[in-house]
């Protein structure tokens, strides 16, 4: 049995329902790699699943399942204002017909927009409360997690608890599935090597991508872009999420911390939530070159990364970059963040 088929054996073993149609097209951008002078290509995983989709979609298949198998009637989750997470969660779980209840840790906007918009459109219940919890750099991930989770059942009662971002052990192997995915296509395009890079916000698409591509012996390498600065120990609780994946599906790898092809803060501008010039105007670019329209928060931010790293020379020379679209552009009609709040995170950040 081929490595492959070894780890796609192991993921079966573990209940998943279809939220999309997989796999999602790989495809190179011609007018991209000509403007860099290096072959450049897409993962569309902005193209999967429902209520406009993106890449929680396949962390959700799992998370789905195992909400079905434990007959839960409420999900809780939480995220930023404006978490693509907490909308496709949302979206998922009313094809199920289960209760959703998104908790914000900031006041209540004004006005609804973007993902808040159509998370009001889906029905779900949001809770908005300004105690400052989600993710500013000061607290673990686990943390946060564990605080969020006491108050949700003060407030919803019982419930299926999904962290922040889908990230837990489960919910990443939708990424382990994506990397199996990613191989097989890149081989059928004739790449064999070169880099896998998406955007790191909780780092679950990246710890799954590690593991899958670790996993099947690939000779194409995963890096994330952290978006955001919002955790502490940040690559210690992504190695985490990759060793418990490679435990439950007996891979027998593991991860340290100094293990993770993680690039953080550096193109992560001001704050999580607060667009960069750097990601604008990659933006920008792949929309005026390839027709294709990223997002301002994560993709946008990660592209922006790509591009001055591969400037640099830090990943090889003509190596085939392979760059995970992850979906987000319900934040292209959200008021973000005004300058003055900006300024306050840039101060905090100090
Ligand atoms: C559009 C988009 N891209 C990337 C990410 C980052 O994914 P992850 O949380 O798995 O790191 C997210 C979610 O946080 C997202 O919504």
């Amino acid at each position: 049995m081929s490595f492959a088929s070894e780890v796609a054996a192991a993921l079966e073993r573990f209940p998943r329902v279809r939220l999309a149609d997989f796999p999602t097209p790989l495809h190179p951008l011609p007018r991209l790699s000509k403007a860099l002078g290096r072959p450049i290509y897409m993962k569309r995983d902005d193209l999967a699943g429902p209520a406009l989709g993106g890449n929680k979609t396949r962390k959700l298949e799992y998370l789905m399942a195992e909400a079905q198998e434990r007959g839960a009637r409420k999900i809780v989750t939480y995220g930023g204002l404006q978490s693509n997470h907490a909308r496709l969660t949302a979206a998922a779980a009313n094809r199920f017909g289960l209760e959703t209840h998104l908790f914000y840790f900031e006041p209540r906007p004004a006005r609804l927009t973007g993902n808040l918009l159509l998370n009001q459109i889906l029905g779900a219940k949001m809770h908005f409360v300004p105690l400052g919890a989600e993710g500013k750099g000061g607290m673990t991930l686990a943390m946060t997690n564990r605080l969020v989770r006491l108050l949700a059942l003060l407030r919803v009662g019982p419930h299926y608890f999904i962290p922040v971002g889908g990230h837990c052990w489960r919910g990443c192997l939708g990424y382990v599935r994506a990397a199996l995915e990613i191989e097989e296509q890149a081989r059928g395009l004739g790449v064999e090597q070169g880099w896998v890079i998406a955007a790191a916000g909780s780092g679950g698409t990246l710890a799954g991508l590690m593991v899958g591509l670790r996993g099947v012996g690939s000779r194409l390498r995963a890096l994330g872009v952290d978006i955001g600065k919002l955790w502490k120990g940040f690559p210690a609780s992504i190695a985490r999420v990759a060793n418990e994946m490679s435990r439950h599906l007996a891979l027998n790898r593991h991860f340290h911390a100094s293990d993770v092809p993680l690039i953080e803060a550096r193109y992560a501008g001001r704050a999580y939530g607060v667009p960069s010039d750097a990601g604008n105007e990659a933006m920008r670019m792949m929309a005026r070159l390839e027709g294709i329209v990223l997002d301002p928060i994560y993709t946008g931010k990660a592209l922006a990364g790509m591009f001055d790293l591969a400037g640099r020379g830090e990943l090889g020379r003509d190596e085939p970059l392979i760059f995970v679209h992850t979906g987000g552009a319900p934040a292209l009609w959200a008021e973000i963040k005004t300058k003055d709040a900006a300024a306050r995170s840039a101060d905090a950040d100090a």
